[in-house]
């Protein structure tokens, strides 16, 4: 039997262990789908205090059902560490591990290669390595076909097997998990598109789409989050220019979802957020530089996006203006720092930077987010307060940054001076005279 047959039928009989390297909002997941998929599992991370959660049973991430990881945990069928000679034992390793930009809008491939030298160290013939993270064209070929093949010495396609599958998961999504969202694998040669999507077709319920080489699955990914990104950046520039015009921007939305074809609705809000849609892009306007050209679209779309921010303190500006009140000395409460509705990630949350921004202008600002009980930015830590009646009451103006469906919106309606709402979170509300939408 050669290599490929034997990895093959592992993968097919599930005697194959397998591994997950970064044990986050992606790697947790798909360590607890291999596990009830009937593989060993063994996740690794460098935060030891996510090991020893995992090794515990408790459960760090909303995507996951508390049961599972208790059920896979305790059957043994999945352990953590952070010790990576245990690599040793791995047949396929998946990496998830951050892929953040730098303080220059630069990717950060710094995580994955680490992730890959620690591979190399302890990579054996006939492994399955699979990347991830969501990153630009070129990273599985130029970056870890090369520190494996020349760590090891053993050949990609002849004695272990390396793709790249984007992880597509949907923090807060109810309907699409990382079990039945359709995965697209593609593999440095055939033999490791072959053995990649094996491995998925035995672990998820969805369809797995070969791609023909890791390229087109690493520039898949980026012109998924690009779609978003560019179309969000629409929906805002539509939003300043209706606010401009006095037209209602949701209203319009609205109607223009009416059409069944050729139309996907977008929405405005304070900015985008998360480890994916705000960064992503950047990825590709980087490497594109390598071929001499500039990613005009995604710098425009930069350019609106990262500009809302700003645009909802002037919004509020002119809210305050007319009350006769100065920002200078305001009360403001935010409502929801999260970066999305109902999920606890306010990584790269744009309200955090409406709330600095706030601050520059010498408003007084307190918070409310029932997932985030504090975060720190920038080296300062914020601490969310309760959401009453005299909070409330006390602020010259709510701003409403996260549509967090726990919020009682008549509620808060009801005890608010006027509120400004960035998401049109309050339109299900019965009064809305001191309600002003983005
Ligand atoms: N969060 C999402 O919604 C989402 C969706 C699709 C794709 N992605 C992509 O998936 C990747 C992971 O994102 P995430 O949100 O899970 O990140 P995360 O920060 O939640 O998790 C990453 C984990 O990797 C660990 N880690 C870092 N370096 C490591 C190393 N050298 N060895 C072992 N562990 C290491 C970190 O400690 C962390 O626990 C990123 O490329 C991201 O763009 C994320």
């Amino acid at each position: 039997m050669d290599l490929k047959e034997a990895i093959l039928e592992k993968i097919n009989n599930k005697t194959a262990v397998v591994g997950v390297i970064g044990l986050g909002y992606v790697g947790l997941p798909l360590s607890v789908e291999k596990a009830k998929a009937g593989y060993k599992t063994i996740g690794f991370d460098v935060q030891h205090k996510k090991v020893k959660a995992v090794n515990e049973g408790l459960n760090y991430i909303g995507d996951v059902v508390d049961a599972d990881l208790d059920k896979v945990v305790k059957s043994g069928m999945l352990t953590a560490t952070s010790d990576f000679s245990f690599i040793k034992n791995v047949d396929c390793v998946a990496i998830c591990v951050p892929t953040p930009l730098d303080v220059y809008q630069q990717p950060d491939i710094s995580y994955v290669k680490s992730s890959a030298e620690s591979i190399a160290e302890f990579l054996h013939a006939g492994m399955l390595i699979v990347l991830e993270s969501t990153t630009y064209p070129g990273t599985t070929e130029e970056l870890l076909l090369t520190v494996f093949e020349k760590t090891s010495g053993l050949k990609c396609g002849k004695d272990f097997y390396l793709a790249f599958s984007p992880e597509r998961v949907d923090p807060g999504n109810l309907l699409y998990k990382t079990k039945n969202t359709p995965k697209v694998v593609g593999g440095v040669g055939k033999d490791s598109t072959e053995v990649a999507a094996a491995l998925y077709r035995n672990v998820l319920e969805s369809e797995i789409f070969e791609a023909s080489s890791p390229k087109v699955a690493e520039m898949e990914k980026i012109l998924e989050n690009t779609y978003r990104n560019i179309n969000i950046g629409l929906a805002n520039e539509m939003a300043i220019i209706c606010h401009k015009m006095g037209i209602d921007v949701w209203e319009v939305i609205e109607a223009a979802k009416t059409k069944p074809y050729g139309f996907q609705a977008f929405y405005p809000g304070p900015g985008l957020g998360g480890h994916c849609i705000p960064l992503d892009p950047y990825y590709l306007t980087w490497k594109a530089r390598e071929y001499d050209y500039h990613t005009r679209l995604i710098e425009t779309s930069g350019e609106i996006n990262n500009y809302m921010p700003q645009y909802v303190i002037e919004r509020s500006y002119a809210i305050l203006n007319r009350e006769k009140k100065a920002l200078n000395g305001s009360k403001i409460f935010i409502l929801g720092v999260a970066y999305k509705q109902d999920v606890d990630d306010y990584r790269e949350s744009p309200a955090l930077k409406v709330i600095e921004n706030f601050e520059r202008e010498g408003a007084h600002v307190f918070y409310h987010d029932p997932y985030i009980p504090e975060y720190k930015y920038k080296d300062k830590l914020h601490r969310s307060i309760e959401l009453t009646k005299e909070n409330l009451k006390s602020a010259d103006l709510v701003v409403i940054t996260a549509m967090h469906t726990v919020f009682d919106y008549e509620f808060i309606q009801k005890n608010s001076k006027i509120i400004f709402d960035t998401k049109n979170a309050m339109k299900n509300v019965s009064k809305k005279q001191n309600i002003e939408v983005l």
